[in-house]
């Protein structure tokens, strides 16, 4: 059964009550119980961590490698301004895919850039909490190939 480690960055723990015009009325918890959910559906386990803390989200990355097959990312403003998450996932070398609630490309343009995009797998943005459920999907599909791929 694949393990797969979903990452919050900063702020994220204040969903539901942060801006919810932009990024909706559902709190962290609610997400992660429909992450839960989903991962039932898919057959996989599902961890979280939400950090405030650049030097946390890396040290989880690192540990990641060790404990999971494959990581779903929301970097909230570390998106933009992160050469080290960036270079934590390079290092493990495990598959991750970016999510953002938010369409980073309709917004102010220094969320138009992310350090992560050229280190993972792909990138859904724009579309609230189904952002991280289609993140999930698509990072267990993947792995799903490797594995066929690979025996
Ligand atoms: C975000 C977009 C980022 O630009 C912002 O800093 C966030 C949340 C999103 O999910 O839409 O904190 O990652």
């Amino acid at each position: 059964m694949f393990s797969i480690l979903v990452l919050h960055g900063p702020n994220l723990n204040l969903l539901g009550k942060r801006e919810p015009g932009i990024y909706g009325s559902l709190t962290l918890d609610d997400i992660n119980r429909l992450l839960e959910k989903e991962a039932a559906t898919l057959g996989v386990n599902i961890s979280f961590l939400q950090s405030n803390h650049e030097g946390a989200l890396v040290d989880a990355i690192h540990a990641a490698s060790t404990l999971h097959q494959g990581i779903v990312i929301n970097a909230g403003a570390y998106t933009h301004t992160s050469v080290a998450i960036r270079d934590a996932i390079a290092a493990v070398s495990l598959p991750a895919v970016e999510v953002h609630l938010s369409n980073i490309y309709r917004r102010e343009e220094f969320r138009h850039h992310s350090h992560i995009a050229p280190v993972v797998i792909g990138q859904i943005s724009g579309f609230g909490s189904d952002s991280y459920l289609l993140g999930l999907r698509a990072l267990v599909n993947h792995l799903t190939q490797l594995k066929s791929v690979n025996k």
